[in-house]
């Protein structure tokens, strides 16, 4: 089997905005306690957090995390987890019914954040709470002058603001199961008038308005365009949500989920679009995906666990090698949508669908999922170049036209970086990839993840399946030319 990829510096999607590779952590499950931060862990330093994850974070290299929800947010009091930590209430946290200590909270994680060199998205609560809560967060978080919020902050022990740059306006308002949940006009109505405030505080800041739950809700399209037609002229990106599974274990199927992603970002941009238009406004709003990934093996186990527990082992996805594909195609198609996707965020970070799980008791490991994301995030960053893709194609249940070949090439000042997933489970395809005018003589790097069971996982003990190097490769100035594996996640560096 065959395909090309055809690319040209002239032909440019966008610079890579990097935080396209943010991630998320809320304070769910044991994401946090016994995740990041676990003081008794032989690995901990001096402030509790675990060292084994910190350095297996800094790998991945994100440079946002969104933070603290998620659902949880809706029911967050964010007063309640700053100052003495002796004087923070036990709370029920309503969405993931557990116990939220607040032994972590904002102060600890911001600290958390500045030993993984990435910077804090911030979601205010837009379910129970609202203006107020949210405009004094970013007096506290933000104001530099002498103010009651800004004060509580130094009395806190931080003299400098946060700096915190980018704030999300609730999470999944439109959702029953959210706390607080809204209609169109409700959340679109408070999110304007927190946006309003909120700005005014801190004219620096950039806001996220929330999307749809994800594609599939009753109100997805009319969500978006009420939404926006209440928040165009006072927010800058609009989110979105999805995840994907195999739940009826079709591979070709799920493999081609990326092309279920891919529309949804364009039906979004769309409707962005058509609210400009309305409002005759010279403003282009982007995406944030803020949301995103695997997530179906751990739904029957988090029924078994029992409510109102500190920690609880909630959505403990265990991914196969499957998965590792499925999620390159999504990274691949996040990266075609550079232009207009400026963040999106993994969900999640640690432990809580996760590409980083921990033992309570060992060693902090990396999932399957894990490897492609590093990969990307690494050396995903520059121009991404349009891709002009020839590849013979399947159909499945939901798609007509599924092409064998998923792939994306980024440049950036001394390499072009190509990243493939051969969606044929039988064949090896021969892959070529062609540019005229980029002058290429050396290969840096050809590395491959392929050959295993589709439903083999990695284990705290053994890092099975991770990429290896493919020497199936020639080069030459104008193209080059790589076999690639049956279902295959690839990267090809060369300069
Ligand atoms: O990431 C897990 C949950 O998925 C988040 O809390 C929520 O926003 C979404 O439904």
């Amino acid at each position: 089997m065959e395909s090309k990829l055809k690319v040209s510096k002239q032909l440019i999607v966008s610079e890579v905005d990097c935080r396209l590779y943010g991630s998320f952590i809320e304070h769910l499950g044991r994401a946090v306690y016994t995740g990041i931060y676990q003081p008794n862990h032989v690995s901990s330093d001096e402030d509790g957090f675990r060292q084994d994850v910190i350095d297996l974070v800094k790998e991945l290299d994100v440079p946002i995390i969104r933070y603290p929800g998620g659902n949880f947010v809706s029911g967050f009091q964010w007063e309640e987890s700053v100052g003495d930590r002796d004087l923070r209430p036990k709370r029920l946290d309503l969405a993931w019914r557990s116990i939220e200590t607040n032994e972590v909270g904002l102060q600890e994680f911001y600290k958390w954040t500045k030993k993984v060199n990435t910077e804090i998205n911030m979601a205010v609560n837009l379910g129970t709470r609202g203006i107020n809560a949210a405009r004094n967060l970013v007096e506290y978080c933000n104001f530099e002058g002498d103010s009651y919020w800004a004060n509580l902050r130094r009395a806190h022990g931080q003299a400098e603001p946060y700096q915190i740059k980018t704030w999300c306006l609730g999470n999944e308002m439109d959702g029953p199961w959210q706390i607080g949940a809204k209609t169109s006009e409700e959340y679109g109505r408070l999110a304007a008038e927190t946006a309003k405030a909120m700005k005014l505080v801190d004219d620096s800041i950039e806001l996220v308005v929330c999307g749809s739950s994800n594609s599939q809700m009753p109100t997805f399209g009319e969500w978006e365009l009420d939404v926006l037609d209440h928040t165009y002229e006072y927010v800058d990106y609009l989110s979105l949500h999805q995840y994907y599974g195999n739940a009826s274990n079709d591979l070709a199927e799920y493999l081609a989920c990326s092309l279920d992603m891919d529309q949804f970002i364009t039906g979004v941009v769309a409707m962005c679009d058509a609210i400009k238009a309305k409002k005759h406004s010279n403003k282009q709003l982007n995406l944030s995906f803020d949301e995103w990934n695997i997530w179906y093996h751990s739904n029957e186990a988090d029924q078994a666990e029992k409510p109102w527990q500190v920690a609880p082992k909630l959505l403990e996805d265990h991914y196969n090698f499957e998965d590792a594909l499925v999620l390159g195609c999504l990274l691949i198609t996040l990266l075609k949508h550079a232009d207009r996707v400026k963040i999106a965020c993994l969900a999640q970070l640690v432990n809580v669908i996760a590409p980083i799980m921990t033992d309570e008791n060992g060693n902090a490991w990396q999932q399957t999922i894990y490897f492609p994301f590093a990969q990307v995030s690494k050396y995903g960053r520059g121009q991404v170049l349009k891709p002009v893709v020839e590849s013979d194609t399947y159909q499945t249940k939901s798609f007509d036209e599924v092409p064998y070949i998923e792939t994306i090439a980024v440049l950036n000042e001394d390499e072009l970086v190509v990243f493939a997933v051969n969606r044929s489970a039988e064949e090896v395809m021969n892959f070529v990839v062609s540019y005229d005018d980029i002058s290429i003589s050396e290969l840096i790097e050809f590395s491959e993840i392929s050959g295993f069971d589709i439903k083999a996982v990695n284990t705290s003990d053994k890092i099975l399946i991770k990429p290896h190097a493919s020497t199936q490769i020639t080069l030459s100035s104008d193209t080059l030319q790589a076999n690639l594996a049956p279902l295959s996640w690839n990267m090809i560096r060369c300069r």
